[in-house]
């Protein structure tokens, strides 16, 4: 059987099982407990029926029943404990490995999450997860009950009378056939469902970040048809699975009705010989009839571990990814910050082997200074300044920051000390003060608003109402492309960073604010390395060092009076520009 083979997913759920060991094991012996009693009442009532037949007073009679009423009480207190326990100890585990799973993904490499998308790694977080889950409470318990119950019933079965025993017994070996065959093909079409139900979640999740498109271009009768046609076959694969099921529990109790049939039949005849008592003929009928829901629970366990076994796989899958941008053994751990001497050695790099984005790079610059990245869309800014992060190694050449190889410094402290504005700005759905503040433990006030005045958004916040307790993002206010900009402009000042990366973050503002803002940034830039990508050339003219990227590769650099006395492709672009500027002027 599949889930017989190793390495199990499964087993990757020991380590968390045995945190709760103690609870588990007591869980074990409640389920011993329950079977006990269990056994206890149709024993009772078997000898009770054999002493009918001579002397047996009526109070016997009724304290025969009084204690029947307390074994079924015994077990019923026991059966609570059991789940007091055992599903207790699901419900922890679970959220310990969701929270592993969390702290796992948080730190997986960018480029995990541009080769998978958003709604399959929920679909795993969610759906995978309480398949996970079914197994270690329920799943647990009831293959724990179901061993129990045949430990404790046929052996006594067994005792009272074997043959009978065996014949009643006839039809397991049928049964397990059945359960091993369906449970595979169980098995089979549940990791069908679950990639489905990733495709679906991705769908959703997709149409929901991008609704504003789909309004725009009208698309939302034929967003709601696909999604219509995929829930249609998620619900038909579903039903197959159901289908299926449903047979498989027709067909136990099909097996056990063949069971109680052969005992009263074998049984019966047992009796007429007077081989066996009718005490001990009912004590049969009663056990079997107990075997019945252990007998389909063994079904319904079976799925349960197939199903789990399944989600498991698909979270191993993420588990076992191993972040590639990562400390290594040459990380050296004495790093403790970084000061922006940047330099970059015949540095390449493309997001897949074959297809390089950076060709070559090499410059060199300091603390104090600015290095601005120009070039045509696609070139290849904001590639390099990821590598700049560590959000990608370079595929060859090296990266120094002060001296020291890129892969030397703890990511944590090289990430802590650069201050990053992405090209597509994102704000949480938070207050205004808790987005500047983002990766900051503590923001005070009047910090918060020396940023929001560096980065020029101070005045549009102070004119909201809630000021900085303003709500932004899905369930607040909606700002501007160019107040979301100098809000993550704030964000990345906060850190007091010694390396500021701009990454066409000046966009969506005009050359007047541009302007104002780089004006206000050079404040404070003397003991940091300011990067800056733009299109622009008005706000990189006053840079200390100007790469010109086409292609992924340098083709000019140095600054803006020696780019243009070169009169090459940068100082093209300054005309155009500076036309298009001064026609605008005119209109
Ligand atoms: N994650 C990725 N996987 C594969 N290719 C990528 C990825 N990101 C960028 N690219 C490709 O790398 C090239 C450079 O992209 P990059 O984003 O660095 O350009 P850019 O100069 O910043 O452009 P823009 O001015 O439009 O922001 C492009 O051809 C782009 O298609
Ligand atoms: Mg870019």
């Amino acid at each position: 059987m599949d889930i017989l083979n190793t390495p199990n997913p499964l087993a990757r759920l020991f380590p968390y099982l045995l945190t709760y060991r103690n609870k588990l094991l007591l869980g074990l012996l409640f389920v011993l407990l329950t079977n006990l009693f269990n056994v206890l009442g149709p024993l009772l009532i078997g000898s009770a029926i054999d002493r009918l037949k001579s002397d047996f007073s009526s109070a016997q009679l009724v304290s025969y029943g009084l204690l029947i009423i307390l074994m079924a009480a015994g077990r019923g207190l026991f059966l609570f404990m059991v789940r007091q326990t055992i599903i207790v100890v699901s419900r922890d585990c679970e959220q310990d490995i969701r929270n592993d799973l969390y702290q796992h993904i948080q730190r997986l490499s960018t480029r995990y999450y541009k080769t998978r998308s958003t709604g399959d790694i929920l679909a795993r977080n969610t759906n995978d997860l309480n398949a996970i889950r079914s197994f270690l409470g329920p799943g647990i318990m009831y293959s724990a009950n179901t061993l129990a119950t045949f430990l404790f019933i046929i052996p006594i079965m067994a005792y009272v009378n074997w043959e009978l025993t065996l014949v009643a017994l006839l039809p397991l070996p049928v049964m397990s056939y059945m359960v091993f065959r369906m449970g595979k093909s169980i098995h089979h079409q549940y990791t069908h469902i679950q990639s489905h139900y990733s495709s679906l979640t991705t769908r959703v999740q997709e149409n929901l970040s991008g609704i504003r498109v789909v309004k725009a271009y009208v698309r939302e009768a034929w967003e709601i048809m696909t999604f219509t046609r995929l829930n249609r076959t998620y619900m038909l694969k579903n039903l197959r699975l159901v289908r299926y099921q449903a047979l498989f529990y027709s067909l136990m109790s099909l097996l056990i009705g063949l069971s109680v049939v052969l005992v009263v039949w074998y049984g019966g005849s047992l009796v007429i010989a007077g081989k066996l008592t009718l005490g001990e003929m009912t004590q049969f009928v009663i056990f079997v009839g107990m075997l019945i829901w252990p007998m389909i629970a063994l079904g319904w366990v079976i799925n349960i571990i197939q199903q789990a076994s399944a989600s498991q796989k698909r979270i191993n899958e993420i588990l076992d990814e191993v972040p590639e941008v990562r400390d290594t053994p040459q990380t050296d751990p004495e790093i403790q910050s970084v000061k922006g001497f940047l330099t970059f050695k015949s540095v390449s790099f493309g997001y897949q082997p074959d297809r390089p984005v950076l060709k070559d790079i090499s410059f060199s610059v300091t603390p104090g200074q600015v290095l601005a990245v120009t070039g045509e869309t696609g070139s290849g800014k904001s590639t390099l300044v990821n590598l700049v992060m560590r959000l990608f190694d370079p595929d060859s050449g090296t990266i120094l920051m002060d001296g020291r190889p890129l892969r030397e410094i703890p990511l944590k402290v090289l990430r802590k000390h650069i201050g990053y504005v992405p090209q597509d700005t994102f704000l949480f759905s938070d207050t205004i003060a808790n987005n500047i503040g983002f990766g900051v433990e503590s923001a005070g006030e009047e910090e918060i608003r020396l940023v929001a005045d560096l980065a020029s958004i101070r005045e549009n916040i102070e004119d909201f109402p809630q000021r900085y307790d303003t709500f932004v993002g899905e369930r607040g206010i909606t700002l501007s492309g160019g107040q979301k900009q100098r809000t993550a402009i704030a964000r990345a000042l906060l850190r007091k960073p010694s390396v500021l990366i701009l990454d066409d973050s000046l966009s969506a503002v005009d050359t007047q604010t541009e302007d104002l803002i780089l004006n206000r940034l050079k404040e404070h830039a003397e003991s940091r390395l300011t990067i800056i990508v733009s299109h622009r050339i008005s706000a990189i003219r006053n840079a200390t060092h100007i790469l010109v990227l086409s292609g992924g590769e340098v083709v000019e650099q140095g600054t803006h009076s020696e780019l243009l006395a070169a009169n090459g492709l940068y100082a093209a672009t300054w005309e155009k520009q500076k036309l298009e500027d001064e026609l605008k002027a005119i209109t």
